[in-house]
Parts: structure tokens; sequence; C-alpha cells
């Protein structure tokens, strides 16, 4: 999809009919584990829109990828409505519990104690995906939750076969996982990681979908569940309050939106970092002509851009009801200009300037996209940030908290585990929302439209960049999803890369031009991706070959 004028674009919007049918499939589905797809595509069979859809989808992937998302954690639903093309956010992000404070993770001397913001309850924030599917169900969706939440309460009570991802996920959390009786019980067998294909069943889990089936929001955080959560949260030494549950509230959030080389992105807003620095670092890459450059220039250029929009994010952002930020500014094509200015073709520019910015999170968190047959889509990335969450299963609910609290700087100006320092703007208060890097998006090309996002931590974004470059190149989903990655996020000042993503050749040039190199061992991220060719009707998709995950067009 090369570029072409604004005016061909035009053209071509005015000319397709805006009551065409969008597709001519049923419906498209890529997320990250073949059982939520299967389910998400029966509910479109039974009369569901793409939000039933996202809602089934969402909640099986809580039941059969527990290490990944949850009820116990929360995402960012990027939503587009055919009928009108209204288009919103859905913020489900979770939020720091009202006794939480600055300084919860520091000991008295005011060192960080390390642990405490990721393992147990003190790392858990309130969760937000039970609201965010409640709400995406009344106002958006056709069908009753009875009817979408059926296929995850059947899989929890029933149980779903363990796989190699399941297990590797497991092991590394073991240890934590064993220290709660109830974290035991549900995802261990003997104390022990299960052998592939035993059967985890999560009968606790399925009585608290079923409650919230039957009463929706209510059901998760008023009334008998609500209780059991903030009693077992601080029998564990946790500080939640019932006031925490029944306050909360998803809030509509209009995405950030930014245009590159004719294609329109629409992305996440804060309190997730992930729409603005993805559109800035297209605004710095509009300024070159990518085209010209031979391979590795134009990897130190995708570098470079990588460096100032991730030094912006540390600097500038958090939970937008707490913080001013300059949203406007940092994805303006004119900043990115600035940004560009010392950008040099035979230098890496070292990240000398230290921001008050914030940690990487968490390495999991999933991804599914959704497109039915109007035309309507849903991008969701959901986490229970790192693998399993915060380990701690709250005894007589199923549920498995997050630990999106380390997404909080633990102490402003302080580098974290990461070498990451922790800035003002994501400071933790009572009640806010942490800062995020789920990204995800829509792209509009001259083509047709494009829906993808991926876990992944901070690298999240680099990966979406990626993506659409591959997009802007002319590939299509498989291209997205399989190209080899490589990031860099201002600080560590280093290149990360996939095995693969850098020629040997690259690498010596790169490190000529003053980059620092850090190679890993295997691949990162998990994206799922979809296109809808407006042209000829056509669905397609992909699921990223490093994880498990399966696309499917019906
Ligand atoms: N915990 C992952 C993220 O929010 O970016």
């Amino acid at each position: 999809m090369r570029h072409q004028s604004p005016f061909l674009w035009l053209l071509l919007l005015l000319w397709l009919p805006p009551g065409l049918p969008a597709a001519q499939e049923r419906g498209a589905i890529a997320s990250a584990h073949p059982l939520a797809t299967e389910a998400g595509h029966a509910i479109l069979a039974q009369g569901g829109n793409a939000f039933d859809a996202a809602v089934t989808v969402a909640a099986v992937l809580a039941v059969v990828e527990p290490y990944s998302s949850g009820m116990g954690g929360g995402g960012f639903w990027l939503l587009h409505r055919a009928r009108d093309g209204f288009e919103v956010m859905l913020d489900g992000r979770e939020r720091a519990p009202l006794a939480a404070h600055r300084d919860l993770y520091l000991d008295s001397k005011g060192e960080v104690v390390p642990g405490l913001s990721v393992n147990g309850t003190l790392a858990a924030g309130i969760p937000g995906q039970p609201a965010a599917l409640a709400h995406l169900a009344a106002r958006y969706g056709r069908l009753p939750l009875a009817r979408t939440l059926a296929p995850a309460i059947r899989l929890a009570r029933e149980g779903f076969p363990v796989d190699g991802h399941y297990r590797r996920m497991a092991e590394w959390r073991l240890e934590q996982l064993r220290q709660w009786p109830a974290s035991k019980q549900q995802f261990l067998i003997d104390d022990a990681v299960p052998p592939l294909d035993a059967v985890v069943r999560q009968p606790q889990l399925a009585e608290t979908l079923r409650r919230m089936a039957e009463q929706g929001h209510d059901g998760f955080y008023r009334g008998p569940v609500a209780e059991r959560l903030v009693a077992g949260v601080r029998a564990a030494g946790g500080i939640w309050q019932l006031p925490d549950l029944a306050e909360y509230r998803v809030v509509e959030r209009e995405p950030v939106r930014g245009e590159y080389r004719g294609m329109k992105s629409t992305s996440a807003a804060p309190p997730s970092s992930g729409g603005i620095v993805l559109i800035s670092m297209l605004n710095q890459l509009a300024r070159f002509d990518l085209d010209k450059y031979p391979s590795v220039q134009r990897k130190h250029l995708v570098v470079e851009v990588m460096r100032r929009a991730y030094r912006d994010r540390a600097e500038y952002l958090g939970d937008p009801d707490f913080v001013d930020m300059p949203v406007a500014r940092l994805i303006d094509p004119d900043y990115a200009a600035g940004l560009t200015r010392d950008i040099q073709l035979d230098a890496a520019t070292p990240s000398r300037y230290q921001p008050a910015g914030t940690g990487l999170e968490g390495q999991d968190t999933t991804h599914y996209s959704i497109i039915d047959a109007e035309g309507n889509r849903v991008s969701a990335t959901l986490s229970i940030n790192y693998p399993f969450g915060s380990c701690f299963v709250v005894p007589g609910t199923g549920i498995l908290l997050n630990d999106e609290m380390d997404d909080f700087s633990a102490r402003p100006g302080a580098p974290n585990v990461y070498g990451l320092v922790g800035g003002e703007a994501n400071a933790i208060e009572p009640g806010k929302r942490m800062l995020s890097s789920m990204t995800p998006t829509f792209v509009e090309t001259d083509q047709g439209v494009a829906v993808l996002g991926t876990p992944g931590g901070s690298r999240i974004i680099s990966m979406l960049l990626h993506g659409i470059l591959a997009l802007a190149e002319g590939g299509g989903p498989e291209a997205w999803v399989s190209r080899p990655r490589y990031h860099h996020q201002y600080l560590p000042d280093v290149i990360q890369f996939e095995p693969g993503a850098l020629y040997t050749d690259e690498q010596r040039q790169l490190m000529e031009l003053g980059h620092k190199l850090k190679p890993l061992d295997s691949g990162y991220g998990n994206m799922q991706a979809l296109f809808w060719n407006r042209q000829d009707g056509h669905l397609s998709g992909a699921s990223d070959p490093r994880g498990i995950g399966k696309a499917v067009v019906e």
C-alpha cells in the first residue's frame, strides 16, 4: 500500500456506498488462543455483533490464558461502530486502591522493596475488565451477558487442556503460585506445573462469571463477590476496601489519531502511552523518504525515532484524570519535525538526558482483533501484567489478581529494576490509573482497514510500528505479525533485537554508528491482526507465529 495522493483516497471513499455490507464473510477474529477465536465466531453465528464477540473472546481468554489477562485485570477496547462511524476507546484500566499512596512500595529508608509491586495482594490494582465487559455488552452489544459469557463459564467449569505456553508461564511463576492455597488449587497439580493436556478446571471462576452473567457490573463490584474479594485481599495483607470496587467506572475516551503516508491510524489514548508514542514515531519517520535509504540506515532512523518518542513517554505521560499532558503537541507533525532535527544519519544520539519517566511494563498481556460482517470492529489489548499477575487467587472467587501496580513509578526519579527511571506524572495516587503501553490500533489505508495489536510490555508500541511499516510496504497481516522485531526505548540505551532482526553486517554497522546492541535469545510479542479489503470486501487475518493463537475468517 504505497503512498497514494489524498485526492485519490478521497475519491475512493466517496465512491464506496455508505450502506455497503462491510465484508463478504460473516466476520474475522484473531486472538491469542484458538478456543477464544472459536467461541467468538460462535457468537457471531448466533447473531451477535463484533462487540458481543469481544465480550466472549475476552472472557474465554480470561479462562484459558490465565497468565495473560483476566477478570482480575484490565485493558483497553478500541471500538468502531459501522452504522455511524463512531469510534471510542473503553478505558477498563485498573486503578490504585483508595488507600494507596506514593510511598507504598518503599521501606523506611525510602528504598523500593523488591517484589512488593509484583507479587501478592499489595501489587494488585482494582480490576477494570468485568466493568468493561458489562459496559461493552450494555451499550454496544446485541446479546445478553448470559449468552456471551456462556462459553467462558462452560470452559471454566469443564476445564481446558494445558498447552506448552501455559506450562512455560506457570514454570516461570511457580514459586509465587505455590505461596497461595487458592492459586495452587486453581493452576497447579500436586504443587507442580500440570503436564501437557491435563485439564484445568476453575469452578469458582465459573460461579463468579455466572453472577456477572446474571447481574452484570454489580455481580462483580457489589454483593458477595465484592465482599469476598475485599476480605480475601485484606486477609492476605492487602489494602482494598469495598468502596474501591463500588466506585470503579469504565471511562469512554477519545482515541488519538495520526496520519502517515496517507494511512490513518486510530489508537489508544492515555492512560495508555501507546497511541501517542506510535503516532509520534510515525510523524517523525514521515520526515524521511525511507525507501531511498539502505536497510541499515533505515533501521538506524527507526531506532532514533523510537528513542525520541519513548523519551517523551517517560517525561510527560500518566492518567489524564490526574495529570495535565500536552497530548495535542506530542502528536503534532510540527513537533515531530522538531524532534528529528538532531537525528544524524551517521551517528546514534546518546540517551543522555534523564527524564523522570516510567518503568517497563510486564511481559505478558494479550490482544485480539475482530471485524464483523457489518464492519463493526474491535481492537482490544488486555492485561494482568506479569505472567499470572500477582499470582494471588482470591479464595472463594476464582479471581486471579493483576500486578498492574508495578506499572506506576514506585519512586519518582529513581531507576526501576529495568534501568528506567520513574516520573511524577505516573506516581502512585489513590484512585489513579497506572500508565500503560497497550496499543490497540486501527489503520485505514486507501485499500481498507487494518485492526491490530500485541502484548509485550513497553515493546508493544515499537511492535505496532514495525507492523504498520510492513503494511506501508504493501504486506498483508502475515507480514505484519511475522516481521522480525527490534526495539529501543530511550533507556536503557540499547537496541534489543530478535534472532534474525539485524543481519551480522547490520549489527557491525549499527555499532559503528554508536549503537549498543542486545541480542535476545528468542522472539517476543504475539500480534493478532486483521485486514478488511474494502475494494473486494474480503477479510483476512493472521496470528503471530511466535504464539499459539489463531486467526479465522468465516
Ligand atoms: N501491563 C502492561 C501495560 O499496561 O502496558
